[in-house]
C-alpha cells in the first residue's frame, strides 16, 4: 500500500501559544489595536483559529509557553530597495557634516549594482531579509530602481521575487546618466520595453515622482503603462519638497504614497478623502536630518497611516522597524498603540493584503515573541534587541 498525502493524511498538529502577558490582537478599522492581557491563541493549518483568555483555552496538540512575553502581529515592512550593491557611508558621513540628501547619490549605487553578479545581489538581498526577519518583520515588500536598464531591473525584480510576492518595479527612480539629456526617451523605455521586461516578476509598480527624478504627467503615464501590465501603482512622493505626487496618487485611487514629509492642507484633505495610506518613513527623516511628516496631523485629520523602513543604501540604512516605530513615537507624536498599528495592519492596509497584520481568527499565524511584558517597550526601550522569537 502506498502511503497518501492527500486527503487520507493526517492534519498538522494544533498549537497552543500561551502564556501571554500582553496579546496585541490589533481590531479591524484603521488605527485600532486591540490588547488582551494574560491571553492565548490557537494556530491550526498555519492559521489563528481561536483568541482569548489563556484560562479559558482549549487544549491542543502542542503547547508554545511564552513566560509572560508580550506578543504582537509580524511586522509588514511596505517599502524597502534590497536590491543593491556598493555602500555609501562616506555620503551618510558627508551629510552629516553638513551636506544636503539629494536624489541623484541613487546614480551611484545604480554604477555598483549593474557591475555586481547575480549571485552578488542575491547573497545581498538574503542577508538584508535576514536581518529583517531577526527583527520581526514577517512580510516585506522590494523595490528594484538601481538597475536603470532593461536587463538590470528585470533581473533585480527576478532576484527579490524569490524572497517575497510583493516586488515593485522602480524603473522611474530617476534618469540614469546615459539618458541625461533625453529624459523623454528613458519614459519611453521604461514604459515599453523595461516595463515588458519586468512585469513578469513585479505585483506593483513605483515612481519617484519629485524635483530631480519624474515630474507628474510623466509618472501618470508609467503608471498606466504598469496598470496595463496588470501592476498596480504606488508613488514615492513629497520627499523632499511640496508637489504634485501625493495628490496624483490621491486623484488614482493608489492604496499607498510613501514618504509625504512635505503636505499642504490639500494634500491631507486628498488623503483622507481618496483613502490613500500615507506611508511615512521616519528612518529616512532620522538619516537624512530632515523634518519628520506631521504624523499627528495626518491620524487626527483621519488618514490612514503605515510605517516602513525604506531600508535602503542612500536615505536610510536601518531595516528595524523596532527603530521605525519608537522614531514615530518619539520625533512624530503617535501613541506606541497608534505606532504598532501602522508597522503592522497599516503596512498590510498599504499593501493591500488581508491576511496579515493582525492576530485573529482566520489571519495567518505570523507573530512576534518580544522579550518584554508589553508592546509599549519597542518604544519605551530603543535600540534594544527585544524579538525573542518570530514565526511567519
Ligand atoms: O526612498 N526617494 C527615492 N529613493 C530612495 C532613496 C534611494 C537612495 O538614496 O539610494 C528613498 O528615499
Ligand atoms: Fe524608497
Amino acid at each position: 500500500m502506498t502511503y497518501d498525502a492527500g486527503a487520507g493524511a493526517p492534519p498538522p498538529p494544533s498549537l497552543l501559544v500561551t502564556g501571554i502577558a500582553e496579546l496585541v490582537t490589533t481590531e479591524p478599522g484603521a488605527g485600532s489595536i486591540g490588547v488582551l492581557a494574560d491571553a492565548a491563541f490557537v494556530v491550526e493549518r498555519g492559521r489563528v483559529a481561536w483568541v482569548g483568555p489563556a484560562a479559558d483555552a482549549p487544549v491542543a496538540d502542542q503547547v508554545q509557553d511564552v513566560g509572560g512575553r508580550a506578543v504582537v502581529p509580524g511586522f509588514v515592512d511596505s517599502h524597502s530597495h534590497l536590491v543593491f550593491a556598493g555602500d555609501r557611508s562616506a555620503e551618510f558621513a558627508a551629510r552629516m557634516a553638513g551636506e544636503p540628501y539629494a536624489a541623484g547619490g541613487i546614480r551611484t549605487t545604480v554604477a555598483a549594482t549593474r557591475a555586481a553578479t547575480d549571485e552578488q545581489l542575491t547573497v545581498n538581498v538574503a542577508r538584508h531579509v535576514s536581518e529583517m526577519r531577526r527583527q520581526g518583520t514577517t512580510t516585506l515588500e522590494v523595490k528594484s530602481g538601481y538597475g536603470l536598464t532593461v536587463l538590470d531591473e528585470a533581473r533585480a525584480l527576478a532576484i527579490a521575487r524569490q524572497f517575497t510576492a510583493e516586488t515593485t518595479f522602480l524603473g522611474a527612480h530617476v534618469v540614469p546618466p546615459e539618458y541625461a539629456d533625453d529624459p523623454g526617451g528613458y519614459v519611453d523605455l521604461v514604459t515599453g520595453p523595461m516595463l515588458e521586461a519586468a512585469a513578469p516578476h513585479a505585483s506593483w509598480i513605483d515612481v519617484f515622482c519629485e524635483t530631480g527624478a519624474f515630474d507628474a504627467d510623466q509618472a501618470r503615464e508609467i503608471l498606466f503603462a504598469g496598470k496595463g501590465k496588470g501592476l498596480r501603482g504606488r508613488l514615492h512622493a513629497n520627499q523632499l519638497g511640496e508637489g504634485p505626487g501625493v495628490q496624483l496618487a490621491c486623484d488614482l485611487g493608489l492604496l499607498a504614497v510613501d514618504h509625504c514629509t512635505y503636505l499642504s492642507g490639500s494634500d491631507v484633505s486628498a488623503l483622507r478623502d481618496s483613502g490613500t495610506v500615507a506611508t511615512l518613513l521616519p528612518g529616512v527623516e532620522f538619516s537624512t536630518r530632515q523634518p519628520y511628516p506631521d504624523a499627528r496631523g495626518l491620524l487626527d485629520a483621519g488618514v490612514t497611516v503605515a510605517l516602513a523602513s525604506d531600508c535602503n543604501p542612500g536615505s536610510c540604512y536601518t531595516s528595524s522597524m523596532s527603530l521605525c516605530i519608537a522614531l514615530a513615537v518619539r520625533e512624530m507624536r503617535m501613541t506606541p498603540a497608534e505606532a504598532l498599528w501602522s508597522a503592522t495592519a497599516g503596512g498590510a492596509a498599504a499593501l493591500g493584503r488581508d491576511d496579515v497584520g493582525r492576530l485573529a481568527v482566520g489571519k495567518r499565524a505570523d507573530y512576534v515573541v518580544l522579550d518584554a511584558p508589553s508592546f509599549v517597550h519597542l518604544a519605551y526601550r530603543p535600540g534594544v534587541p527585544l524579538v525573542a522569537d518570530v514565526t511567519y
